[in-house]
């Protein structure tokens, strides 16, 4: 059969569905951050030469995968979590923002650290690295994680929703990175972290919201990537696995009895379009990143969820795809680090 030619056209199922109003997830703090500059010379021939092939790999060893719609799911606890194995290796971002550091919570000797949802397990190897002291597990439903890393990490598959067997008061530092649309009940999780944090240690979520902003108009109300955005939004609230929770990972923080909480936010261009040469590098995994992630977050929730046949989530998914690729769109995103310190006269 002759395949369609991806266009607005072959999808009535995204006629039908205006943007709803309450689709752009507040974000005061977009308004906050600097501006990010474009570069004047839209002629750049490298503009897209970076090969996602490098920034894609995963171990060839991982098993147990529930194929769907051609893509691999966790078989742990399955369908429990929407993104696809792809995306679990592409935080760099948040790295390059921190400039190589790995969380800004003001950590002295740790012994005991725990990373919830770790995927590949980058961030905590990169840990254990940086602390040889220190013990470092890693959780996950899927496992993805490498066999072989230093003798002080260690990944652990299970369920960080269930009841934690681990001691209270036993870590020094529990981290979770790009956890949104897999928590159904964050104030509960804070709670269980603070429960389980020593008095004095500190928790750390590092977020980003699943939606983008423009400061000179280039991305459109209507487009399709805002479109998708608001899709999502609508699937995942259904699922009750929100992926917009950043304005309120502080207040959950306060609530579960951490102290001194901070929220530091960045502005991250989707694309190499910015002029400064360090938001560029920045931009150019980000785009990696935001083209990964429209088939690893779509097609699941889309056609689980929303209705969607898979070749209509597809198409859809093409035209998205096609938007963020056009060099005078000057799209961002925010990513929030946000840090509290568990109270000394806490028990
Ligand atoms: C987007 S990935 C982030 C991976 C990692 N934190 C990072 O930043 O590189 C989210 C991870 O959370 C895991 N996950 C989702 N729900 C979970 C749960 N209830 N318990 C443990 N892990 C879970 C997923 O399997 C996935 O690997």
């Amino acid at each position: 059969m002759a395949q369609k030619t991806p266009s607005p056209d072959n999808i009535p199922a995204l006629e039908q569905q205006p943007l709803p109003d309450h689709a752009s997830p507040a974000a005061p703090s977009a308004q906050l951050v600097p501006t990010i500059e474009p570069a004047t010379d839209e002629s750049d021939d490298n503009y897209w030469s970076e090969s996602a092939s490098d920034l894609t790999s995963l171990a060839s060893s991982v098993t147990n995968y529930v194929y769907e719609n051609g893509r691999t799911y966790h078989s742990y606890r399955e369908g429990k979590y929407v993104a696809d194995r792809a995306i679990s290796d592409l935080r760099l971002s948040f790295t390059l923002v921190l400039r190589g550091q790995y969380h800004l919570a003001p950590l002295d000797e740790p012994q005991n650290i725990l990373d919830l949802g770790t995927g590949t397990g980058i961030w905590a190897i990169d840990v254990a690295d940086t602390y040889p002291s220190a013990r470092v597990i890693g959780n996950d439903l899927s496992p993805i994680q490498p066999r072989f890393v230093a003798p002080n990490a260690e990944f652990v598959i299970e369920d960080f929703e269930e009841e934690w067997l681990y001691s209270k008061n036993k870590f020094d530092f529990i981290h979770g990175r790009t956890l949104s649309g897999a928590v159904k009940d964050w104030p509960e999780l804070f709670k269980k972290a603070h429960r389980h944090i020593k008095p004095g240690g500190w928790f750390e979520v590092q977020e980003a919201p699943i939606w983008c902003w423009s400061d000179d108009d280039s991305l459109k109300h209507d487009s399709p990537l805002l479109q998708f955005l608001a899709i999502l939004e609508q699937a995942s609230s259904i699922d009750g696995r929100s992926l917009n929770v950043c304005e309120q990972l502080k207040p959950w923080m306060i609530e579960a009895g951490f102290e001194d909480v901070h929220v530091k936010v960045h502005k991250i261009p989707w694309g190499p379009w910015a002029k400064d040469p360090r938001l560029k590098e920045i931009g150019r995994y980000q785009y990696v990143n935001a083209i990964q992630s429209v088939d690893s977050y779509g097609l699941a929730l889309m056609t689980r969820l929303m209705g969607y046949t898979e070749d209509q989530a597809k198409i859809f998914l093409a035209i998205v795809k096609n938007q963020l690729r056009s060099k005078s769109l000057h799209a961002y995103n925010l990513i929030y680090f946000v840090y509290g310190r568990k109270p000394l006269t806490a028990s």
